[in-house]
């Protein structure tokens, strides 16, 4: 049947997103596996009266097809909220707003890269992003993360060795799946980087807003002089993921350039969607709801944390995030952590986690594996964590043993 389907369908047959979401708990197993915001926490009524006085006051209009490049007034709101939290310079026509970060990774992917391209990206990344590129059939090349982020010295011996690489997908805040955060000199030297080598720089930071604790960090794009870094956010995290909203920071040039893919793609985002979200923003304090969800988050990650320090073996190493919804385990080299999550944590446990290989570009490390905190109360956190750090001493014994796991 493959012969029907275009080159890319076939490439992109592996499909990375997919493969996260294996395995069922049953009711009241422990996920540690998803991405998701606290839907508690999700300001419902407020919500539901802007998309009310949304409808009020333009009546029919709004259900009329809208402008491709979304709502003015809410694309200059954007601006402003990227000279806020993330100190960039910018006015409406440097946004564009898309269904999603995830529209805006997958129109940068098509208005770059040619089959082929080449694209560095972090080792580990973020699966959706390596998803979408692989629709594009770039070349990865994967550069170590560090606890303060990317390696520079790594990333600059593979930019001397491939002067054609186009493109260095990044994200600094956060990380997913480590929680790693990128340093300030290490923010300052990438934008050197991808000037002395001429390549972009997508700085991809849904996370940026959720900090618990440490000191804020301007973005990597607030260094930018010449239009190498093209930004992107989302209200998925800091708001409701089901809003389907992000959106990009970049030169004009760029951004015409991309709403013309994204007109081709889908026409538009909602205006209805665009339009509540504006109307919740002029009525709402945004910052405060962000600042009310800090807390609930904070308190987990402090949960979790404390639990890995009780439990887990000395030979098991875990990233110390100061914010977003992830702490990254790796386990000895030995150990494969699908093997683990389908032998023993599913089916005895009852206990899920995201295994490592699928945010590698080259799936080769086996050995990691991403937890998430922000969707799990401190009380399951202690049982589920506890579970499974007993779960890897078995399967190290039994490595030691030689019954592999
Ligand atoms: C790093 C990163 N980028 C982009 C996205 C896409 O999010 P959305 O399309 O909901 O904005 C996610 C979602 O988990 C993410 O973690």
């Amino acid at each position: 049947m493959n012969e029907v389907f275009a080159d890319r369908v076939v490439m992109g047959s592996e499909d990375r997103l997919a493969e996260m979401f294996g395995g069922s708990l049953g009711e009241d197993g422990i996920k540690f596996s998803a991405g998701n915001p606290n839907a508690e926490l999700f300001p419902i009524m407020q919500m539901k009266k802007a998309f009310n006085k949304a409808i009020e006051k333009s009546g029919s209009q709004i259900f009329e097809y809208q402008t491709v490049s979304g709502f003015e007034n809410l694309r200059r709101r954007l601006a402003q909220w990227a000279g806020q939290t993330a100190d960039i310079k910018a006015v409406a026509d440097n946004i564009l707003i898309t269904q999603g970060g995830q529209q805006a990774l997958d129109l940068i992917g098509k208005l770059l890269l040619n089959a082929g391209d080449e694209v560095v990206v972090e080792a580990p990344t973020y699966v959706g992003a390596l998803s979408a590129f692989d629709q594009y059939d770039p070349y990865y090349y994967d550069v170590a993360m560090e606890d303060d982020g990317i390696n520079l010295e790594q990333l600059e011996s593979v930019l001397q060795a491939h002067p054609n690489i186009k493109l260095l997908y990044t994200v600094p805040d956060f990380h997913n799946p480590t929680g790693v955060t990128l340093s300030l000199n290490k923010r300052k030297k990438l934008v050197e980087l991808a000037e002395k080598y001429d390549f972009f720089i997508l700085e991809d930071t849904p996370y940026r807003d959720l900090r618990y604790k440490g000191t804020k960090l301007p973005s990597i794009k607030s260094f930018d002089r010449h239009g190498h870094v093209l930004f992107v956010s989302s209200f998925s995290k800091i708001l409701m993921p089901g809003l389907r909203v992000g959106w990009v920071v970049a030169d004009k040039e760029i951004i015409d350039r991309l709403r013309k893919l994204k007109t081709s793609s889908d026409l538009e985002t909602p205006g209805i969607v665009l339009a509540a979200l504006d109307q919740y923003m002029e009525d709402n304090d945004l910052r405060k709801h962000i600042e009310g969800m800090l807390q609930t988050y904070r308190s987990r990650l402090d949960a979790m944390l404390a639990v890995l320090d009780e439990t887990m073996p000395a030979d098991v190493h875990y990233t110390r995030p100061e914010g977003g919804f992830f702490i990254w385990l790796t386990l000895p080299e030995i150990i494969d952590a699908q093997k683990l999550l389908s032998e023993i944590c599913i089916p005895k446990d009852r206990i899920s986690f995201v295994p490592g290989k699928v945010f590698y570009a080259h799936r080769n490390k086996k050995n990691g594996m991403r937890l998430n905190f922000s969707g799990v109360n401190e009380e399951r956190i202690n049982v589920g964590i506890t579970k499974l750090a007993k779960s890897i001493r078995t399967a190290i014994k039994a490595n030691e043993v030689g019954a592999l796991l």
